[in-house]
């Protein structure tokens, strides 16, 4: 057998990536499944991209090869929309690389940055790619916990001189996954100023940008003086429009920043369907008519999950951003026997927090992404759980005790 690459063996387990197989068994067995695991929800994308795909499939160009230029449509509506949502000017042809989903973009951008010797900082938990685009490049990874003493805010002024003196890349995400937490402004000024101090590329996760309630409006890094020496935003069409399986969404950046990505993706792909990319085009130009409703709708699934897991015994706050609730867990319950149990005995998925990384043991992530009615179902499965594992914890711990 030929021996993998040490970097290959460095890569933890994905936490997603057993568990379609997983639903698929129990849903084989008869059990009725309530998914809460990925952030994918059960609502329709758009009407007018459905049916411009329709429309543009038969069109032969659109069947080509995309190349990375892609539709310069979509490269121009992408900057349109940037400075419609956030007031910031970008060049549709220089600043903004079109991408097959983000993820993509995120963890092909590490190739251009990271190298043995080189560390990234990563938020653990977190988005996964951010630590598989590191490693994959054979670079270090620093994690920092996430845990609510620092709002789950990524302190650098506690990362050790040595490591910031290697590191050059940050990686950050607000509104976060999975915490939900939400960057404030000033926060996100002495970061830009000590990524610019210590000349690390700021790649800024914002999938979540417009998943945002009670009236908070999630900021581009780029409103943030300076920022644009040192960052490099994501930005996905899969969250905003219900749009995930189609794998469509941009960067922006700087042109020295946007290029050093797109070459990297000339070698490894060859341009996002060209058909897709115009039906993002109709999807972002309905974001008045779309956005504000398909929000509406997650608001009230966020207000009924927090009742429903509340009700059922565990201890959540409503959050101001993202599809999730972060969800702690009593001290001595491991976040993935509790995952386990909950999928094999109630058939509710979630995510332990030891799935994101070591940082996220004592959480479990839940995705507000069906139904209200379905969502209060699960949380009364996970409430028996819960129950069942709290009592036989505290008679374990009366045993060691020597309590009757
Ligand atoms: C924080 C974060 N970034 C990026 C992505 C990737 O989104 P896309 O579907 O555009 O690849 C996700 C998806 O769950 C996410 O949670």
């Amino acid at each position: 057998m030929p021996q993998l690459a040490k970097r290959f063996e460095n890569l933890p387990e994905y936490v997603l990536a057993r568990i379609p197989q997983r639903k698929h068994e129990l849903l084989k067995r008869g059990v009725d499944v309530i998914d809460l695991g990925a952030g994918d929800a059960d609502l329709m994308p758009p009407e007018a991209a459905l049916r411009r795909l329709g429309e543009v499939i038969y069109i032969p160009q659109m069947n080509r090869y995309g190349f990375g230029l892609g539709l310069v449509q979509f490269r121009e509506v992408v900057s349109a929309w940037m400075e419609k949502r956030f007031g910031l000017k970008f060049d549709p042809l220089r600043e903004i690389v079109p991408l097959i989903g983000s993820k993509e973009g995120i963890s092909h951008l590490a190739l251009a940055y990271m190298e043995p010797g080189r560390v990234a900082i990563v938020p653990e938990p977190g988005y996964n790619s951010y630590i598989g685009g590191s490693l994959l490049s054979g670079g270090e990874v620093y994690k920092y916990a996430l845990r609510p003493r620092t709002k789950f805010l990524v302190e650098l002024d506690e990362i050790p001189a040595e490591v910031l003196k290697r590191a050059k890349v940050l990686y950050l995400n607000y509104p976060n996954n999975p915490t939900a937490a939400v960057a404030p402004r000033e926060y996100l000024e002495r970061v830009v100023k000590r990524c610019r101090e210590l000349d690390i590329l700021l790649v800024y996760d914002n999938a979540y940008s417009e998943m945002a309630f009670d009236g908070y409006v999630p900021p581009s890094i780029f409103e943030i003086d300076g920022a644009r020496d040192v960052a490099i935003e994501f930005h996905s069409l899969s969250k905003t429009y219900n749009m995930t399986g189609w794998r469509c969404g941009w960067a922006v950046a700087r042109p020295e920043i946007a290029s050093a990505l797109s070459k990297v993706k000339s070698f490894v792909d060859t341009g996002q369907f060209m058909a897709v990319q115009a039906a993002a085009v109709a999807a972002l130009e309905c974001w008045d008519t779309f956005v504000p409703k398909n929000r509406a709708i997650f608001a009230e699934r966020r207000d009924a999950a927090v009742d429903a897991f509340r009700a059922a015994g565990f201890e959540c706050e409503a959050p101001k951003a993202t599809m999730y609730l972060w969800i702690p867990l009593p001290n001595d319950i491991p976040s993935a026997v509790f995952a386990e149990r909950l999928m094999e005995e109630e058939g509710v998925i979630v995510l332990p927090g030891s799935g994101f990384g070591a940082g996220g043991e004592g959480f479990f992530r839940i995705s507000f992404i069906t139904s209200p009615g379905r969502i209060a179902e699960a949380a009364q499965r996970a409430g028996r759980v819960l129950q069942a594992m709290t009592s036989k914890t505290a008679r374990e711990s009366r045993a060691t005790a020597g309590v009757a």
